[in-house]
């Protein structure tokens, strides 16, 4: 047994047994998918009430015993993050804005009554589990570890109040981006029956719950023969705000110059660190961004007389896939030319070059792991 100090904040270090060899690494690397090869550890941290945050270890990844008591499978106390390390080109690892990452956490937390973790417990957790599990950082090209960081409710009573107890996890997964292949521009659902989220909900919250929720309007999306569901505002249903669990951007050009929109953060929008990114890497690259709103009706009317050029979604697992087509109840269209457009694939040229350190890191995103 070991121990790390990453920092302030120490997280003790069981080293696995049972890590696997570098043959069978190398085999479930090659086609990794989405979230379905773990890495050989996780961290966990326990809180309870009278001792706060404690028992930091890093130890074999491995099944969780939990009480039919415990109070998240009963009201859903349960949240979650993602981000991503990536393989620099000197051969080290470098993860993209842990922090933020950290602090819309704790945002969820407060919003579902659960204890904030420390930012730099959250960092240490990240460095220590990417650091004993660095070899599972792929190299390969569109490849990228991802790191899931939650914290479900364990306390054992059904009495519904906050939770007493609760346990922070951090596992990871090698893989391949969400929408794999080719970049392909994906077919929307305009969702007329299921909204996402409400002002003074647990929309802005990175919950469980959230996406629970998202799931039959995302079977009826695919039913319609689309990818994916597109939600429009609680009120008048008329304002776009987001494409399943991602954001969106709209590209409005004129006379050679681009400009993008995104809908604003409305207290419905879940606050994307890639949006985030994005709003501030676009000016670099001499584009204009907006945050504000766009109707259905205005998204419509801009791909007919052509200023609405290109649609684009973003998130940590997807990156950046552009929007092709959209169906609703009513209507159907395409936008542009129905292919991935020029602003979204330099945007996200731009993007995936910084974090695989192809180009400088101006913004100081990058957070070495060696
Ligand atoms: C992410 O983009 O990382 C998300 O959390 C979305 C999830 C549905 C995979």
């Amino acid at each position: 047994m070991t121990t790390t100090d990453t920092g302030r904040e120490v997280v003790e270090v069981v080293l696995s047994g049972s890590r696997r060899s570098d043959a069978e690494r190398e085999a479930l690397m090659a086609d990794p998918g989405f979230g379905r090869v773990h890495t050989d550890h996780m961290v966990a941290i326990r809180w309870t009430e009278d001792r706060g945050w404690h028992q930091a270890t890093l130890s074999a990844y491995a099944p969780l015993t939990l009480d039919p008591s415990a109070m998240v499978l009963h009201y859903g106390q349960a949240i979650f993050e993602g981000l991503k390390a990536y393989r620099q080109p000197d051969g080290g690892v470098a993860v993209f804005r842990p922090l933020e990452n950290a602090r819309r956490f704790n945002r969820s937390a407060h919003r579902l009554a659960m204890p904030e973790l420390p930012e730099e417990l959250f960092l240490a957790a990240v460095e220590a589990l990417v650091g004993v599990d660095a070899a599972w950082v792929p190299s390969a090209p569109g490849q990228s570890l991802y790191l899931r960081p939650f914290m479900i409710a364990t306390e054992a009573q059904v009495g519904m109040r906050p939770a007493h107890e609760y346990l922070f996890l951090l596992i990871a997964f090698p893989v391949t981006p969400f929408f794999p292949g080719e970049v392909r521009p994906v077919t929307v659902w305009l969702s007329a029956e299921y909204v996402r989220a409400a002002v003074g909900g647990t929309g802005e919250a990175k919950c469980g719950g959230n996406y629970a929720g998202s799931l039959l309007a995302q079977r009826q999306a695919a039913e319609k023969g689309c990818d994916q569901v597109v939600w429009l505002d609680a009120v008048e249903r008329r304002w776009v705000e987001e494409m399943g669990g991602m954001n969106l951007f709209f590209v409005f050009s004129e006379g050679g110059r681009s400009r993008l929109l995104t809908p604003a953060l409305t207290g419905t929008l879940l606050p994307g660190v890639v949006r985030d990114s994005l709003i501030a890497l676009a000016p670099d690259l001499g584009i204009e961004v907006e945050q504000g709103r766009i109707s259905v009706e205005q998204w419509q009317r801009g791909c007919a007389d052509g200023s609405l050029t290109e649609v684009f979604a973003c998130g940590t697992a997807a990156v950046i896939a552009p929007v092709g087509r959209v169906k609703s109840t009513t209507a159907e269209w395409q936008i542009g030319d129905g292919a991935p457009g020029k602003v979204t694939m330099r945007l996200r040229t731009a993007l995936l070059d910084l974090q695989n350190g192809r180009q400088p890191d101006t913004h100081g995103w990058m957070h070495r792991i060696d």
